[in-house]
């Protein structure tokens, strides 16, 4: 079973400057709630029972978002406002479960994930980028599934516009296992066009086993001279490990551009 969930939440965030330089955009709103908060219910409702925060000195606003109890409690004991009670009582069942680690130097996903070693405990765990949202379907609940059936690692797939294969880590694949799951032959991180190996992407949410530690170890830092998750993937897939690649059947939305974010909120109030 899978029980641990990792996010990555201390990148810079530098497709959504100026805004980010003072505020951490995980916690913008989309459609009136933080981004981050559908992030956690999908977790949640995909069976995870702790989270992991990866955050930096830069973005303790995260942890203060979640940890407010006195400003809360100050409020309600002057007035038993009950939107103000259902809001706290919201935050203190996210804090419950949510572990933060810090990574204080931007040195890429690869970097972030080597953050939570200690933590975890079984031998697969999941990750999501909450750059990437999915909605109406839960991307995380069908990956635990294709995980349970196959014993494999997963990563949420979807075909892109070819023109865009330079922002995805892109995969090729060896064979079709079932309808919506494929087994993953290579996997370059943001190719050219040229050198794209397919037009298939990797989209944030994996469920990776416990031995990428010890290849993220010593992974050498790669494009942009940051160490990505992406190339330790490709070493395991060396060894033989395992990769399913699964497309996902919810709504994509990418949260991480300001096109993309302005999108998001016009999606997901329609939903
Ligand atoms: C990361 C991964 C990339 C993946 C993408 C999905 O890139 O490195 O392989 O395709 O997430 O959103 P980033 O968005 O951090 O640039």
């Amino acid at each position: 079973m899978i029980k641990q969930a990792i996010i990555p939440l201390a990148g810079q965030g530098t497709r959504l400057l100026p805004l980010t330089s003072v505020f951490a955009k995980e916690l913008l709103p989309i459609n009136g709630r933080p981004g981050v908060e559908y992030i956690l219910d999908e977790c949640i409702e995909a069976g995870i029972k702790e989270i992991i925060f990866i955050i930096s000195q830069k973005k303790l606003m995260i942890k203060k978002y979640f940890y407010s109890d006195t400003f809360y409690k100050n409020i309600i004991n002057k007035k038993k406002d009950t939107k103000v009670i259902k809001e706290y009582k919201k935050i203190l069942k996210y804090k419950k479960m949510i572990k933060f680690v810090y990574q204080n130097k931007p040195k890429g996903t690869g970097d972030a994930v080597l953050k939570t070693k200690k933590y975890i405990k079984d031998k697969y765990f999941l990750m999501l980028l909450p750059d990437d949202l999915i909605m109406k379907y839960n991307c995380s609940k069908s990956m635990i599934s294709a995980h349970n059936k196959y014993k494999s690692s997963v990563m949420a797939s979807m075909n892109v516009n070819k023109k865009t294969v330079s922002r995805w880590g892109i995969y090729d694949l060896s064979k079709k296992i079932s309808k919506n799951n494929f087994l993953i032959k290579e996997v370059v991180e943001k190719p050219s066009i040229k050198n794209a190996p397919s037009n298939k992407a990797v989209i944030g949410r994996y469920i990776l086993p416990k031995t990428i530690f010890k290849k993220l170890l010593h992974q050498k830092p790669g494009k942009g001279g940051e160490i990505h998750i992406t190339d330790a993937i490709q070493s395991l897939i060396n060894e033989n490990e395992k990769f399913i690649a699964h497309n996902f059947a919810g709504k994509y939305l990418d949260c991480g551009t300001m096109n993309g974010f302005i999108k998001s909120n016009i999606e997901i109030g329609k939903l």
